[in-house]
């Protein structure tokens, strides 16, 4: 069953979205050669509490972080750890926030010092695709109209679309109805209606899109060691077209 969301339940998304928002902008300016994930699971923590807000995915389904922390061929679920980044790695920030029991989901992937020019080019296809899904996000299109536009897009600029995670409704719990993959058919899928909250995340990788699991049972990563990248945003249907509850750039 797809919930759909009232106005004022909306808001309440948009609200935990800014903090969350927000502290992705914070994590801009602190993430370079040296910084650990554990220093920015430990930042988020504090970031989220002196706003207000509850780190949604500690605890849930037994996840021990506040962040997923997926350092270059992690394509997710990364555990923070405490050995430093490096120049010329990347690593994707993941974070689901509670902000008075409503809740946003944003991941953004982060160029430590400086990149190669591939891995620059990954990024910008990653975020672009990011987009182009949302586009797509409106009254009257289906939900495959939306992997659809991503996998196109990711294909023809060389790179490959993660088949093993996929974008979730999302409200007072993290996962909810409709899955949204991020490759697919046009014309399938539910019809999206006003009121659905839902993320789009794509994962885009170098390489081949498949994906194994480390022993820990959480974290994905590339079957072929090339870098993976995300970029995640929770968006709200209205009639006006999609809002991004996550949007960085609307923030003054
Ligand atoms: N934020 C993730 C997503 O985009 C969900 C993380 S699940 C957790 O779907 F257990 F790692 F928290
Ligand atoms: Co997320």
């Amino acid at each position: 069953m797809i919930v759909l969301k009232s106005p004022r339940e909306i808001e309440m998304m948009k609200k935990s979205g800014e903090i969350l928002a927000a502290c992705h902008k914070e994590l801009a300016k602190i993430i370079k050669p040296g910084i650990t994930t554990w220093e920015i699971e430990n930042f988020v923590d504090q970031f989220l509490k002196e706003h207000g807000a509850v780190p949604e995915q500690k605890g849930y389904k037994g996840y021990q972080y506040a962040t997923c922390a997926s350092i270059n061929d992690e394509v997710c679920h990364g555990f923070p750890r405490k050995d430093p980044l490096k120049e010329g790695d990347i690593v994707t920030v993941d974070m689901v926030v509670n902000y008075n029991g409503a809740l946003a989901d944003s991941a953004w992937t982060y160029a430590v010092g400086n990149v190669s020019t591939k891995t620059e080019k990954l990024l910008e296809v990653t975020k672009e695709a990011l987009y182009k899904g949302i586009e797509q996000a409106k009254i009257g299109n289906r939900i495959g109209d939306i992997g659809h536009a991503i996998q196109t897009y990711v294909e023809s600029e060389g790179f490959s679309v993660v088949r093993d995670f996929i974008g979730h409704g999302i409200g007072s719990v993290i996962h909810e109805k409709p899955d949204v993959p991020h490759f697919g058919l046009p014309g399938k899928g539910p019809r999206i209606k006003e009121g659905m909250v839902f993320t789009i995340e794509p994962m885009v990788n170098e390489g081949t899109y498949h994906t194994q699991m480390d022993d820990n049972g959480w974290t994905a990563r590339t079957i072929d060691g090339k870098n993976s990248a995300q970029y995640e945003h929770t968006i709200a249907i209205t009639k006006d077209g999609p809002i991004i509850l996550t949007d960085q750039d609307s923030l003054s």
